[in-house]
């Protein structure tokens, strides 16, 4: 029988928290830890957390609710039951967490987890262990690369965290708090990084920072590069086909890295460029430090270069002081984008940030009110977004099977999902694709090429020019 010890991590949130969840994942795999999917046979439990609003927040205690039975029940037949909370909930919250939750052994924040097998072999001696430190060392320099197997195992498409932490201080936000300051990696160790994961067979990398286009990294000629410079770069390594990078601040958005969306290939027609509000006046009380002007000259400017660019965005309705002509300046300003999808939230305070001290909080009933009209108002454009794309053929990324039988689920230029018939010779590559139909939450084709063997023309486009 296998000494294997389990591993069980989930994760919360955003994009950043599951290339965490890896990154532990692959520290705790040097430890003689396997993955499984099943929390009851678990030796070890990680919950990956997110602060970012009230509701994320609060789904980890009713998961360590269910976890407490869990814990219980091993233990009365004598098995050790680790549980951990990572993240940010664990940034902010520290002991506390311990101290409502008591079935929680361990708590460290998105700094501190490349101290893992250190913190683990604390908790194993019995004691509670809280680590939410912003430490000097860089925690990617004690990180262990991810096994081929592993890499392979996680699909052609790939998060590479460049950047993290947030200087913007928006005054609604946690993340300047639980993420702490900016900080970009190297470019050299980010070019190791994408290098060995395509020689795993990783076509498709994303990029990714809570302020990616913020990226300033150490370059190799030993001057702060940009993150155009750095995607220019990437785009040179063999079998690379596809970068796209997330999230972006529209301040940020600098002239070299408009031209890159013109000159790169590689750099898919797809953008997640939040605004949050189309109200000046809320985006001053936001402290975004720009217009909803601003944000169209460089929504007009990435147009200009990439007509066909997919553009999608974050939106707060109901921020402290939001009037009902505040939130008719956002639908304004969601008709003149025309954007491709949205994420939208209803405004939750969040200890410790400005926005959350306000006395003009907006009534709960007018919140939902306004999330109803806005995503109604996206679900009209990313609808007719989706119908412009019916009858082209697109280059699809072949990421899994799908839940019918001969049926792959790959992705578009534009991020969404795509789903084909094709055989499982396809997956992990790309192929021309035949929009045919549109669904709610994907899009559906047929293969543009056959596929079979004895077709001696080319089945695996290449996405290059
Ligand atoms: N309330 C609601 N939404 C928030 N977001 C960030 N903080 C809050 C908050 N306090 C949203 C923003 C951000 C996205 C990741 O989450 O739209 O872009
Ligand atoms: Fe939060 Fe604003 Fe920073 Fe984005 S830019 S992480 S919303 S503070």
């Amino acid at each position: 029988m296998s000494g294997a010890r389990k591993l069980y991590v989930k994760s919360y949130g955003c994009q950043m928290n599951v290339y965490d969840s890896q990154r532990m994942t692959d520290v705790l795999a040097r430890e003689g830890f396997t993955e499984t999917a099943e929390q009851d046979e678990a030796d070890l439990l990680i919950l990956n957390t997110c602060h970012i609003r009230e509701k994320a927040a609060e789904k980890v205690y009713s998961e360590l609710g269910r976890i407490r039975r869990l814990k219980s029940q091993a233990a009365g037949e004598g098995r050790q039951v680790l549980v951990a909370v990572a993240g940010c909930v664990a940034q902010a919250e520290g002991e506390e967490i311990i101290r409502r939750a008591p079935v929680v052994d361990l708590v460290f924040g998105p700094q501190t987890y490349h101290r893992l097998p250190d913190l683990l072999a604390r908790a194993e001696r019995g004691g509670k262990v809280v680590d939410t430190d912003f430490p000097v060392e860089d925690k990617f320099d004690h990180l262990a690369p991810a096994q081929p197997a592993a890499l392979r195992a996680r699909g052609p498409s790939a998060f590479v965290t460049v950047q993290e932490g947030c200087d913007k201080f928006c005054t609604f936000c946690v993340v300047p708090y639980t993420r702490g300051a900016e900080l970009s990696r190297p470019v050299a160790k980010i070019i190791a990084e994408v290098e060995r994961l395509t020689e795993a067979g990783v076509r498709e990398v994303r990029l990714i920072g809570q302020n990616v286009n913020a990226y300033h990294g150490d370059g190799p000629d030993g001057r702060p590069w940009s993150l155009a410079q750095l995607l220019f770069r990437l785009a040179e390594i063999p079998d690379l086909a596809r970068l796209r990078y997330t999230t972006s601040h529209p301040c940020d958005m600098g002239e070299d890295l408009i031209a890159a969306h013109r000159d790169l290939p590689a750099l898919m027609p797809q953008l997640h460029l939040p605004v949050q509000s189309g109200s000046d006046r809320i985006l001053a009380a936001m402290n975004r430090r720009h217009t909803g002007d601003d944000y169209l000259a460089v929504i007009e400017k990435l147009r200009a270069v990439r007509p066909d660019i997919a553009l999608t965005s974050d939106f707060i309705v109901g921020f402290p002081g939001e009037t009902e002509a505040d939130f008719r300046a956002t639908l304004a300003l969601i008709d003149e984008v025309g954007y491709a999808g949205a994420f939208s939230f209803k405004y939750s305070p969040r200890p410790g940030t400005p926005a959350a001290a306000r006395n003009d909080q907006v009534a709960e009933a007018d919140k939902v009110e306004r999330l109803a009209r806005l995503q109604q108002a996206i679900d009209r454009d990313a609808a007719s977004f989706n119908a412009g794309l019916r009858g082209r053929t697109l280059d699809i990324l072949f990421e899994k099977e799908g839940r019918r039988d001969g049926q792959l689920i790959g992705r578009s230029p534009y991020l969404q999902p795509v789903q084909v018939m094709a055989p499982t010779s396809l997956l992990n590559g790309i192929a021309p694709v035949r929009i045919t139909d549109l669904g709610t939450n994907s899009l559906f084709g047929t293969l543009a090429r056959s596929p079979h063997l004895h077709d001696d023309r080319p089945t695996i486009a290449s996405a290059g020019p």
